[in-house]
């Protein structure tokens, strides 16, 4: 059966359908989740914090992500992969993110690939658009932007801020995105914009009203150190599972009831 693609994507906001994203960052766990049957796989630059240890996404590399998304894209035969064009990689110029973008797409096979910024982006978004690139657009907290915001703030409080979200999201659509992230805003604006908006939003930390919804996966499958943010809800508790596993075997070997006979050969 052939992938997903971003002409189903268009139908599904037609029909009233809603759909799940989940972030992948190696085969093995998006192979699980296409084989769920999750739509659309997402390789976050969140790879930066929540699989490649680093403080934030900033330090996120265009080598890492093309590896990382070639991973995800051979361990997965229905989902629409999309990559993230990390720090740097477009905001110099268009044809900086044509170029990336490209990369992402002929190195890694991804089929779309996501950039932050609404109206400071429209113009890269409506390069890389007529180039033949499903693009992705990403606004309201857009994490990359860390050290402007100083921390990860709500946004879209206020009403200049809430026309300066509507006006993003205008811009991103009238570019050509074929859909768009709405990070941590108020629910409520978060419905505003999906209503008015001709393309699919997908939501994180945007209330029920949006026409998708994405989670990082370490974060809702609960393998996460520490807390999460308000708006994850955490569907298994891996980290516990896992580090009970390591403990039990590590007491195995000491105590010498790993290997039993039935794991040896005689
Ligand atoms: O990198 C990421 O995981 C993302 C999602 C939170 C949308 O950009
Ligand atoms: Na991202």
């Amino acid at each position: 059966s052939r992938r997903v693609t971003v002409r189903d994507l268009a139908k599904a906001k037609r029909n009233g359908e809603r759909w799940a994203m989940l972030t992948a960052y190696d085969a093995l766990t998006a192979g699980v989740f296409d084989e769920a049957g999750i739509p659309v796989l997402l390789v976050g630059d969140s790879a930066g914090n929540c699989h490649l240890g680093y403080e934030t996404t900033v330090p996120v590399t265009m080598d890492q992500m093309v590896m990382l998304s070639a991973a995800v894209v051979r361990g997965t035969k229905r989902a629409l992969v999309v990559a993230d064009l990390p720090f740097g990689s477009y905001q110099e110029s268009p044809a900086q993110a044509l170029h990336n973008a490209a990369r992402l797409m002929k190195e890694a096979g991804v089929q779309a690939v996501k950039l932050e910024g609404g109206e400071r982006s429209a113009r890269t978004i409506e390069l890389l658009v007529d180039a033949g690139i499903p693009v992705m657009a990403h606004i309201g907290l857009t994490p990359q932007s860390v050290h402007a915001f100083g921390g990860y703030p709500v946004q879209g409080r206020g009403d200049e801020a809430a026309h300066r979200l509507l006006r993003d999201a205008k811009a991103v659509q009238q570019a050509g995105a074929f859909a768009v992230v709405l990070e941590a805003v108020p629910a409520e604006l978060a419905a505003q914009v999906t209503e008015h908006s001709a393309i699919p939003t997908v939501g994180i930390g945007g209330g029920p009203g949006t026409d998708a919804q994405v989670l990082v996966w370490t974060d809702f499958a609960g393998m996460t150190a520490g807390r999460v943010p308000k708006f994850v809800k955490q569907y298994a508790n891996l980290r516990a599972t896992l580090a009970q596993a390591a403990t039990e075997f590590a007491a195995d070997v000491r105590e010498g009831t790993f290997p039993g006979p039935e794991h040896s050969f005689s």
